[in-house]
């Protein structure tokens, strides 16, 4: 047997896998419910509207359609997402746009483009595990920022900044997701939207956003003005804009995109090059025709309701099973319920008993830089149906009050 351990790279043996990811495979056994993965559901895919235009473009008229293509992404698409991103708010122009294998794909550019060794990115204090991975890879360190309510900690972030700079470390950009964050569901509010460009330009700082679920608020909380990027104000390029059609359109075809100022759009697509070339020439045809024939503008009113309903059957059950033995934030969009448990519960050691009940979610310590938030877990309503929304609460909370039975309060003297 060789040690292949001795052959691998100092960053391939730091290299941890995505605990979400590991959650999937468990996921698969079907006596299993699982509130772990953010997927979108199946059942929400137009795939008699994909049949066709797949079956359209594969009746081999344009060669485009299977062939390599420019790196930056298919030309009438990146126009077609000019137009996109206009409705958004946000003015952009064609060169100022990067087709990417899916959002995660311009994380990964956007650290290494950015990033070097030792650099400080901001995250919040919790943050997306995909997004920290990606950073981490480059050797950067990740400083974590608190959240109020109404999203970032706008003090904290001053604190952090300036306790960062005064070790002497380079701090280079504030990482978030202002819309139905993942993992809390948190809308960031319209005020700190116009206070952290202001930071960003007094502070001489670049924001980048991450915006995947800004489509899919739920319309008995929130309205599409509440999520108007902060890219839509940027006057000066200090935002960079990630969005994708992973939640909206469906995640296999792996097709999003990032706005940014030419320059960087430049640098990004360098990097990319190395990594596949270009997005598929398929999907991102597919994705194109499904945007152009309004496929995705129509069904956007019929896939907000379709998540909000399940958004209230989680919460309804939960407080039904559990009233106010736990707590959350409500969300007013997205995919996920970020649930605390008193803080002396420690989610990630409770579980092995959740899954022996056959119910998981994702334990909140991954999403925190600063090792915190053992008392929190995501779960997500996204994928299974109600009545296993409905009995996956019924599991978890047997699982919660058999360890908080366990685990009395500690007596006050
Ligand atoms: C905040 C956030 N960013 C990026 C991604 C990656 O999305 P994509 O499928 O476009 O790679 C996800 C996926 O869950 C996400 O939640």
């Amino acid at each position: 047997m060789i040690e292949y351990e001795r052959f691998l790279s100092q960053s391939a043996l730091k290299s941890q896998g995505s605990a979400i990811r590991k959650m999937g495979v468990m996921a698969i056994r079907p006596d299993m419910i699982s509130f772990a993965p953010g997927y979108p559901d199946p059942v929400t895919f137009a795939w008699a509207e994909f049949r066709e235009i797949a079956n359209e473009l594969l009746a081999g008229g344009q060669g485009s359609v299977l062939q390599y293509g420019p790196t930056r992404g298919h030309k009438p698409f990146i126009e077609a997402l000019v137009e996109l991103l206009a409705s958004r708010g946000i003015t952009a122009t064609a060169d100022q746009v990067l087709i990417t294998t899916g959002s995660q794909q311009g994380l990964d550019l956007a650290g290494r483009v950015l990033l070097d060794p030792g650099d400080v990115v901001l995250v919040e204090l919790p943050a997306y595990t995909g997004a920290i991975s990606a950073f981490r890879n480059t050797e950067a360190r990740l400083a974590g920022v608190r959240q109020a309510p109404d999203g970032i900690d706008l003090d904290d972030l001053r604190a952090v900044v300036a306790r960062e700079r005064a070790a002497g470390h380079r701090v280079r950009f504030l990482y978030l997701v202002p819309n139905f964050q993942n993992p809390t569901g948190l809308l960031l509010s319209r005020e700190k939207r116009r206070l952290l460009l202001e930071w960003a330009e007094r502070d001489d700082l670049l924001i980048v956003e991450d915006d995947p679920y800004g489509a899919l608020y739920f319309e008995d909380t929130a309205t599409g003005e509440d999520t108007r990027p902060i890219k839509a104000d940027d006057t000066e390029g200090r935002v960079i804009y990630l969005s994708s059609f992973s939640k909206t359109l469906a995640p296999g075809f792996r097709v999003a995109w990032i706005t940014a100022p030419e320059p960087l759009i430049a640098k990004l697509e360098v990097l990319k090059q190395t990594e596949d070339l270009l997005t598929p020439s398929l999907d991102q045809h597919i994705v194109y025709e499904a945007y152009r024939r309004g496929i995705l503008t129509e069904r956007l009113p019929m896939l907000r309701k379709f998540y909000q309903d399940k958004r209230t059957t989680m919460q309804r059950t939960l407080r039904e099973e559990l009233g106010d033995l736990v707590a959350w934030p409500e969300p007013k969009g997205g995919f996920f319920l970020w649930v605390s448990l008193p803080v002396r519960f420690a989610t990630d050691e409770m579980l092995p008993r959740a899954i022996e009940e056959r119910v998981i979610y994702v334990a909140g310590s991954a999403f925190f830089v600063d090792g915190s938030g053992r008392n929190t877990m995501r779960l997500s309503f996204s994928l299974p149906s109600h009545d296993r929304i409905v009995e996956g609460v019924r599991r978890l909370a047997k699982v919660v009050k058999a360890e908080i039975a366990g685990h009395p309060a500690p007596v006050e003297i």
